[in-house]
């Protein structure tokens, strides 16, 4: 048995982890902290997570020091980013593994980093030394790793999307331009939630951040990394949708060059990804990419559209923003790093 420990497992994903932990066979969770449930049972403060795993789990107020850390041997942190900056190195520095959620460690150029979360970047070395968290895309990394930086959503999406786009030339493609919708749950947490009530959402449909939004730089170092392209650049505008979680991207990518590019080699590089990656799923039709059929499951689901006419390919992909875009990847990683069936409490 492995011991775990969730800061911030009150929150949205703090509590999918917390869900998806109760049915691991391998993991006791022996700590969780949240100043909102802080010196109530798990079965009081979450009723629907009750279960015989839980049996005398209570929440604790989060540690102020390193020292109130109780001993574990991997800490998933469930918290904004800097909260993750402050903890993530000295957990590491401890002995023990860390999975963190937040966007703290994903940009690998801290001042890219800086820019784009407006915070300034303590734990540089830590940076340098995080993996970068998508298993299909970068699982030996990880299962090395001490520090995993899990994945923002919407770059799940996108990324597991644009991989397959790796069996060609780099310069067979333009820039591509990622359109992403999102339900209110991955625009910001809980503590946006004053920012997005039910009546701000309902019946209404908008662009937010449309200059600047975090997860772009993130998408494109990957994209620039697995297309063995430095100067690969992209464009990526988020939008909410009125629901509570699911992510649906649309890629709109101009092919530069016709003559280096067919569908038929595309689809077979997304087959053959399928083929390996048992959570991505490869569709012909664009058209059954929905939210509905990966809700509550680590699937990605991704489809590929060639419109000859304009030279422009449509890359459609789905995943549930709180499972395959936080809580499920992070369990999947987990699995990695401690040599575990990869899909252990998630199918
Ligand atoms: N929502 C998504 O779809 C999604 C997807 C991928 C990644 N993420 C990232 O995951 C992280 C958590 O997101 P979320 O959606 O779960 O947000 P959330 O619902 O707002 O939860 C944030 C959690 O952080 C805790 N926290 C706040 N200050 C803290 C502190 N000083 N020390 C320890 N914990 C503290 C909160 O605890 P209290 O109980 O005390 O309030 C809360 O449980 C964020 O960095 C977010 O960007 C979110």
């Amino acid at each position: 048995m492995k011991r775990v420990g969730i800061l911030g497992a009150g929150g949205f994903t703090g509590q999918m982890l917390l869900r998806l932990l109760s049915h691991h066979p391998e993991i006791s969770v022996v700590f969780i902290s949240s100043s909102e449930y802080a010196g109530k049972s798990l079965a009081d403060a979450l009723p629907a997570l009750d279960s015989i795993q839980y049996k005398g789990l209570s929440f604790s107020m989060h540690p102020d020091s390193i020292e109130n850390f109780p001993d574990a041997d991997l800490y998933f942190l469930a918290t904004p980013d800097s909260v993750s900056l402050t903890w993530a190195p000295q957990l590491v520095e401890r002995g023990y593994k860390v999975i963190d959620i937040s966007g703290a460690f994903r940009i690998q150029d801290a001042a890219v980093f800086e820019k784009a979360y407006k915070l300034k970047h303590n734990a540089p070395e830590a940076l340098l030394q995080a993996a970068y968290g998508i298993p299909e895309i970068n699982r030996n990394r990880i299962a090395s790793a001490s520090l995993v930086a899990n994945p923002g959503c919407y770059a799940s999406a996108a990324l597991l999307s644009l991989y397959p786009l790796s069996a060609f030339p780099p310069e067979t493609f333009g820039m591509p331009v990622l359109d992403g919708k999102s339900g209110t749950s991955g625009a910001g947490g809980r503590t946006e939630k004053e920012a997005l009530p039910f009546s701000g959402v309902y019946e209404n449909f908008r662009a937010y951040k449309v200059q600047g939004h975090q997860h772009e730089p993130e998408i494109r170092q990957e994209f620039a990394s697995f297309m063995g392209n430095p100067a690969a650049s992209l464009r990526f505008t988020p939008h909410l949708i009125p629901m509570y979680q699911g992510i649906l991207m649309t890629a709109y990518i101009p092919v530069a060059s016709p003559e280096n590019f067919s569908i038929e080699k595309l689809r077979k590089s997304a087959d053959d990804f399928a083929h390996r990656e048992l959570f991505v799923r490869h569709y012909n039709d664009p058209n059954e990419i929905e939210t509905r059929k990966v809700r509550l499951t680590n699937f990605a689901d991704i489809s590929y559209h060639y419109d000859s006419e304009h030279h422009l390919l449509i890359a459609v992909s789905a995943i549930d923003n709180l499972m395959k875009g936080a809580a499920g990847v992070a369990v999947q990683n987990l699995n990695i790093l401690f040599g575990f069936p990869e899909e252990m409490a998630l199918l």
